[in-house]
């Protein structure tokens, strides 16, 4: 595992362009399983979980063509197996959009348990609700998920809960059911739509996608020759935003969608951080103090869980008390502790996190707990007097890419060493 030494007290200034959205990719490539047929996807991160996803479709069939660093032909024309139960289904939570697609190709699928971050339980009940619903059979064996159908039928589907992945890997297992299939409750996140968008390019039927009423009109086969382009990436958009409102820097903010950034934009005004909006780009500069704020964690397009660790950081450079209420996920303040151990003020009280502004960071040795935990510790070492160490690099790894150039491009001092020689 190698770890990033980061020195501190770096205002960040200059531009900084967004790549491809991670967890828009991590259901698109899955899609073009259910095509036996060629497809061509841009734009794609060049990161850890799409690597891994990349070696699972390999193993099934799926053949890739590097066009260029972020650009993939996928043939997925002699995908034969059904069966996806390697290690690497369970190294990040991505891999269960493999059940959708594979069951809307072969009408069965035997895959392992999706991972993903360690912050509370994260249960696949509702995507089971989904399959059964559309006619599959699940059964539950050896650390196996089997999924089985005769026929796949279209229903109407309501989520207990909004669940973006329930929503879009029923959305997999729909395009080719018979009939029309309503998802109820649906999540709205932007990659949701731009799954979608995919699927309707390919010759799917999905209406609605980006609302809460989501209608899929089954379709005999899709067709391929399809080129997408995937969205920017909200959640490394929001993390470099705040990145620059933290380190009371300048930075140009490029390849966004400025609507998919509306909550973070809104609470960083709301902040005294000053933002100014161009078609596909975001000016965040921070010269004044900042203002105490509260942010409560909602499905899109309320404030985005996975922006509440980095926005921890800003937080603790505010004046006064500010509060994170978590309520996505019922163990997410993990990474508190770590920045407890840079001098950080906070305490947790069940999914609230009462964060005291004015806390003074100095560098420490923190580790990165999961992804935008990983993320959180590099913006407050980058905000931290002296030197900070993040180890468990391979956690950021799996979600932003290149982020040690993108920062250093900004003006950050992080260099990346291996954890063993302990240098
Ligand atoms: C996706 O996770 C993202 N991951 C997460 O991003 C993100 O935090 C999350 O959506 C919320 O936006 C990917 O897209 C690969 P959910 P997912 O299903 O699909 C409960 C990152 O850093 N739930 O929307 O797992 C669940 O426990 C990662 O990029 C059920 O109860 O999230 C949670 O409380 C971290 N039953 C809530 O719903 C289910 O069957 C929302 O989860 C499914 C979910």
């Amino acid at each position: 595992m190698d770890k990033l030494l980061i020195r501190g007290q770096r205002r960040l200034k200059g531009e900084v362009t967004i790549s491809g959205a991670k967890n828009a990719a991590l259901g698109i490539l899955p899609a073009a399983l259910l095509l036996s047929d060629v497809c061509t996807v841009e734009n794609i991160p060049n990161i850890l979980d799409i690597a891994i996803l990349r070696r699972i479709m390999e193993s099934l069939g799926a053949r890739f063509i590097d066009i260029d660093e972020n650009t993939l032909r996928v043939d997925a024309t002699n995908v034969s197996s059904y069966t996806a139960t390697g290690e690497d289904m369970h190294r990040f939570r991505g891999s269960y959009y493999l059940m959708g697609a594979l069951l809307g190709r072969f009408k069965k699928a035997v895959v392992t348990f999706p991972g993903g971050c360690n912050f509370g339980s994260r249960p696949i009940d509702q995507h089971i609700k989904g399959f059964e619903a559309l006619g599959a059979k699940v059964e539950i064996e050896h650390g196996h998920i089997k999924l089985t159908a005769n026929k796949l039928t279209g229903a109407n589907i309501y989520l207990d809960v909004v669940s973006v992945g329930a929503t879009v890997n029923i959305m997999l297992a729909a395009v080719k059911a018979e009939g029309i299939t309503t998802i109820e409750n649906a999540a709205k996140e932007p990659h949701i739509v731009d799954i979608a968008n995919f699927l309707n390019a390919m010759g799917a039927d999905i209406k609605g996608a980006g609302t809460d009423i989501i209608r899929i009109r089954g379709v005999r086969e899709l067709k391929g020759n399809v080129v997408h382009c995937i969205i920017p990436d909200m959640i490394e958009a929001g993390t470099y935003m705040i990145a620059a409102a933290a380190t009371r820097g300048d930075v140009l903010v490029k390849n966004v969608i400025p609507k998919h950034m509306e909550s973070l934009s809104a609470k960083l005004v709301e902040m005294n951080v000053k933002i100014q909006e161009y078609d596909d780009s975001i000016r965040v500069w921070a010269k004044d103090r900042l203002t105490r704020a509260n942010i409560k964690t909602l499905p899109y397009p309320g404030f985005p869980t996975d922006l509440q660790p980095p926005a921890a950081v800003l937080l603790l450079q505010a004046d006064g008390i500010s509060t994170i209420t978590e309520s996505i996920f019922d163990n997410r303040f993990q990474y508190i502790d770590e920045l407890k151990r840079m001098g950080a003020k906070a305490r947790v009280e069940g999914r609230m996190a009462v964060i005291e502004g004015g806390s003074k960071l100095t560098g420490a040795p923190v580790k990165a707990l999961d992804l935008r935990a990983g993320a959180a510790c590099v913006l407050a070492g980058c905000v931290a007097e002296g030197i900070t160490e993040v180890s468990n690099v391979s956690y950021i790894d799996r979600g932003y890419e290149r982020m040690v150039e993108k920062l250093n491009s900004l003006g950050a001092d992080i260099r990346r060493v291996s954890d063993s020689d302990g240098t």
